[in-house]
């Protein structure tokens, strides 16, 4: 255990995949999950798998592991939508411990083929994103004189990537905002951090393969750079870490670049 019991966890693209292994890892240690990710409504076929995000399955799961949970529909991209999902859940749960920016999109693409619709998307959503919900949340944080914001890069925020520079220049942001985060806000109680995982086992990659008109299995093996012989990791594996960072365990880890990568980046 890691001491979550009664501390608040704002998750971003908590429905599927990793946010949701996060959310049910917190869970299990008894806190509060605030879950924020698109209603059904606002799917985008374009980069999705087309399944919706599925808000109140999670919500029953979390409650069934031992957590409460707040769900909030809306889009990273818009800034009442993030405010309203930051203040409802502050209203309900009273403090916001952890931030966890990882709600994000995938998607194949050579530079100078991209519209500017599929570039502004990217970043959008993968940055344009991340920095609202931190511009909503850090000030609960400085009030509180504490916080532990995570940010969901990618093995893509360290390296260069054969087409998915829209992708890769989003997620490398994500490292300046991380460094500039962790600088403004160490006074105040606030650490900051980014993450690297190499791929993922999650229904982002359902929604390449569909792009791409093959299966997730081909779409890890293509990319395939681990050390370690393994395709891809699980989510649960990335929620371990998520837990280990956001814990006092890690209370000198701050404007760091955390990699869990099986030894990609080693090559
Ligand atoms: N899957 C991988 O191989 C991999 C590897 C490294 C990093 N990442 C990063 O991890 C994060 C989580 O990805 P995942 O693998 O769990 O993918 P996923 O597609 O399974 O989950 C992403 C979630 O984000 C939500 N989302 C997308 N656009 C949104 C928007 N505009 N507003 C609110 N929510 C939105 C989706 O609905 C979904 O629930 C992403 O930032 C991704 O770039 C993924």
């Amino acid at each position: 255990m890691y001491g979550f019991k009664g501390k608040t966890i704002f998750i971003s693209g908590a429905a599927k995949g990793q946010g949701r292994a996060v959310a049910l890892a917190f869970a299990k240690e008894g806190a509060n999950i605030i879950a924020f990710d698109l209603g059904e409504k606002l799917c985008y076929p374009r980069y999705n798998d087309g399944s919706c995000a599925h808000l109140e399955a999670l919500k029953s799961d979390v409650v069934a592991a031992g957590g409460q949970c707040a769900v909030f529909a809306g889009d990273v991209r818009r800034a009442e939508d993030v405010q309203r999902a930051v203040e409802g859940g502050a209203a309900a749960f009273g403090t916001i411990d952890v931030l966890f920016n990882n709600a994000g999109i995938c998607a194949y693409g050579y530079s100078h083929e991209l519209t500017e619709a599929e570039w502004d998307a990217m970043i959008d959503i993968n940055l344009k994103g991340a920095w609202l919900c931190g511009k909503y949340v850090i000030p609960v944080m400085r009030a509180q004189k504490s916080g532990v914001i995570i940010n969901n890069s990618s093995v893509g925020g360290l390296r260069g990537m054969n087409r998915l520079s829209h992708y890769a220049a989003s997620k490398w942001a994500l490292v300046g905002l991380t460094k500039s985060w962790a600088i403004e806000n160490a006074a105040f109680g606030i650490r900051v951090i980014s993450i690297h995982p190499t791929g993922v086992n999650t229904p982002m990659n359902d929604g390449l393969a569909m792009m791409e008109g093959t299966t997730p299995k081909e779409i890890a093996e293509r990319s395939a750079g681990n050390l370690l012989p393994v395709p891809w990791i699980e989510p649960e594996d990335v929620a371990d870490s998520v837990l280990f960072l956001a814990s006092d365990k890690a209370k000198y880890v701050t404007g760091s670049q955390y990699v869990l990568d099986a030894g990609l980046l080693t090559r």
